[in-house]
Formats: C-alpha cells, sequence, structure tokens
C-alpha cells in the first residue's frame, strides 16, 4: 500500500515536472516568434548563433535583446535583472552553485548599451557553458 501511494506520488511529481518544462518551452517558442517578426533577424544568421557563431548583426542583436528583455534578464530600461539571470543559469547547470557563480562573473556584464549587453552576455553563457538560450 505505501508503495502505491508512493508510485501515484512519484507519477503526479514528474507530470507536473514535465508540464513545466512543456510550458517553459512554449513560452520560449512564443518569445521567440515574436522577436523574430519584430526583428527580421536572418535565420542563417540565427542558425549560426545557435551553434555559437555570434556574428556582428544588427539584427541578431535586435532579436538578442528582444529575447532577453521577455525572458526578463534586462528590464525595458536595458538594467540586468542578475537574480532572473542567475535562476536560470542555475537551472541550465542542474544546480552547480561554482558554476552558475562563475558564469555570473564572467557573462553577467553591465554595458551602458542595452544591445550589446545582451549580446556579450548571451555570447559568452555560450562559449563558457555551451547554453543556448535562442
Ligand atoms: C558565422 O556566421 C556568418 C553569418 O551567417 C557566416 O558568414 C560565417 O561564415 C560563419 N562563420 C563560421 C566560422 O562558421
Amino acid at each position: 500500500m505505501k508503495l502505491l501511494i508512493f508510485a501515484v506520488f512519484l507519477l503526479v511529481t514528474l507530470f507536473q515536472v514535465k508540464c513545466q518544462t512543456d510550458k517553459q518551452k512554449e513560452l520560449l517558442a512564443q518569445h521567440y516568434k515574436q522577436c523574430v517578426e519584430q526583428t527580421h533577424v536572418d535565420q542563417n544568421v540565427l542558425q549560426q548563433a545557435r551553434a555559437g557563431n555570434f556574428t556582428d548583426d544588427p539584427k541578431l542583436k535586435d532579436h538578442i535583446l528582444c529575447i532577453t528583455k521577455k525572458i526578463g534578464f534586462q528590464d525595458e530600461a536595458g538594467h540586468l535583472q542578475k537574480e532572473v539571470i542567475q535562476k536560470k543559469l542555475k537551472e541550465a547547470v542542474k544546480g552547480n552553485e561554482d558554476q552558475t557563480k562563475k558564469l555570473m562573473e564572467a557573462c553577467a556584464i553591465t554595458n551602458q548599451d542595452p544591445k550589446l549587453q545582451a549580446f556579450n552576455a548571451f555570447k559568452c553563457i555560450h562559449h563558457k557553458a555551451k547554453i543556448n538560450l535562442l
């Protein structure tokens, strides 16, 4: 009986986790679509960036800025939201505090130009940890 309760509990938990990641993915896909519509970023340039080749392309920078705002890495005024970034990074490195800290120190760098700030952060995160946020 105990085992059965445990099994049910486990299933429910797994189901909830799956729904959450599905929701997140769906949300990310929506953001992505809206940003592409807004910036008209070249699909090829975007593919390259996903693979780690961040081209110096104004539309790519617009697109990355658009995404950072939607996922809450920067506010409308362009200020870095370090708590949000940290949370996201920590998830991406599966809770590794040490790596999260290093990534924050290396990549969450304030820049007067919000576009460059976003672009550099994404590029840095990709290069250092192979985390793709695009
Ligand atoms: C990087 O992407 C740009 C733009 O798509 C492309 O012209 C360039 O050849 C790529 N560089 C590498 C090393 O793949």
